[in-house]
């Protein structure tokens, strides 16, 4: 059959890096993979004891519940304390789980605008992780990129009053991807509050903040805990090394959660029972995520080395998350990623993956092991 018509989904960003692989790859030692943000390094021994062990408690037999089980969302309700403090709390009925966090960044708008059908309008930071976007435009809604400021921060005075009364969410993502930026969430919160505009915080990289304590949007938003009109969103992909997995979960505003809780429920869309059991566990354990986070400062801040003796390149250090986002000199994204690609075997992501305002960037995930970056520098001479 032939489809014809109708909407056309974009290349998918990495399918078009192929190219550039080939031409890393051909280097003998092969390809450097700083492209994609997965995480390589191993999970907690905790997680894998789970997994081996998945039928206790008969986590594989029956359905799980969709808005996670009880002993997961209790987990996260702790970790938001144990991590943002006190007036962070949330109870465990305003969490949902999700099936990693971009299955929920690209169906919510949808789910959304079935019950505001009068708004039509995700605001989302001009550079930023594409799923913002996506996820309105798989909803038939309008994608309307908000600027960011000289720090990569979302500059919320240059939203329109237009886009703001037609504004069904805001999404903010702090620590930012790709640009390691850190918003001011308490502005988001309350802009979103007085334009009656739901505020979602994408917070997945919180725990790799390195310009003070981890920020979250709980606790900021007014009502009686503080979550009136927010919900964060929160993922053990990054923080524990567990993208496989599949765990995510969202939490916050009682009306919003609780009505995403029910319409994702008839939807099926269920964290399977043995990964809900095993993110339990890795919540429980924060000394993996010190590990993890000695292991990013170091190879973030050998690669800006290696990129400043090796092709005289200065990059600033990130104040959040683990990736160097790179301006290429004459604003040339591409020409640096194949330069990058032919001299040095490194397979990075050109900035225009993250929206027309990252175009004249490249991104670096350190998310290889150091040897890998040592690769590198050797074969650029260092
Ligand atoms: C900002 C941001 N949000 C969400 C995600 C999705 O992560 P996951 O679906 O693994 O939870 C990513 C992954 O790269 C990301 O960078």
């Amino acid at each position: 059959m032939t489809v014809v018509g109708g909407w056309q989904p974009p290349a998918y960003p990495y399918d078009r890096l192929v190219p550039l692989r080939a031409a890393a790859d051909a280097l003998p030692g092969g390809v450097v993979d700083l492209s994609v943000g997965t995480p390589t390094d191993p999970p907690p021994a905790v997680v894998l004891q789970v997994l081996a062990d998945a039928d206790r408690g008969s986590s594989l037999r029956g359905y799980p519940p969709a808005v996670g089980t009880e002993v997961l969302r209790t987990a996260a309700s702790s970790w938001v304390t144990s991590t943002f403090g006190s007036s962070a709390f949330v109870e465990p009925d305003q969490i949902g789980a999700c099936i990693g966090t971009k299955e929920f960044v690209v169906t919510m708008p949808g789910w959304l605008k079935l019950r505001r059908p009068g708004r039509d309008t995700v605001l989302y930071p001009a550079v930023s992780y594409p799923s913002y976007a996506m996820g309105a435009e798989l909803a038939g809604l309008r994608a309307v990129p908000v600027p960011v400021d000289d720090a990569w921060r979302i500059d919320l005075s240059s939203i329109s009053s237009e886009d703001a009364a037609r504004a069904l969410v805001l999404w903010v993502n702090t620590p930012g991807n790709p640009a390691g930026g850190l918003d001011d969430l308490a502005a988001a919160a309350a802009w979103g509050r007085d334009r009656d505009v739901m505020v979602f915080s994408d917070e997945c990289y919180a725990e790799f903040t390195w310009e003070g304590a981890p920020r979250t949007i709980l606790g900021l938003g007014g009502g009686p805990d503080g979550t009136d009109g927010v919900v964060a969103l929160h993922s053990l992909s990054k923080r524990s090394n567990l993208a496989g997995l599949r765990v995510g979960w969202y939490s916050g505003d009682p009306e919003v959660v609780g009505y995403l809780r029910e319409v994702r429920k008839h939807a099926g869309l269920m964290v399977p029972g043995p990964a809900q059991r095993a993110g339990a566990a890795a919540l429980g354990d924060a000394s993996h995520v010190l590990t993890q986070r000695v292991l990013y400062r170091d190879r973030l801040e050998r690669m800006r080395a290696i990129l400043a003796e090796g092709i005289g390149l200065e990059v600033t250090l990130p104040r959040g998350g683990f990736y160097l986002w790179a301006e290429a000199p004459g604003g040339d994204a591409w020409g640096l990623a194949e330069r990058l690609a032919t001299q040095a075997g490194a397979l990075v992501s050109p900035g225009d993956f993250y929206g027309s305002a990252g175009s004249a960037y490249v991104r670096l995930a350190m998310v290889v092991p150091m040897a890998r970056l040592e690769v590198l520098a050797e074969r650029l001479g260092c």
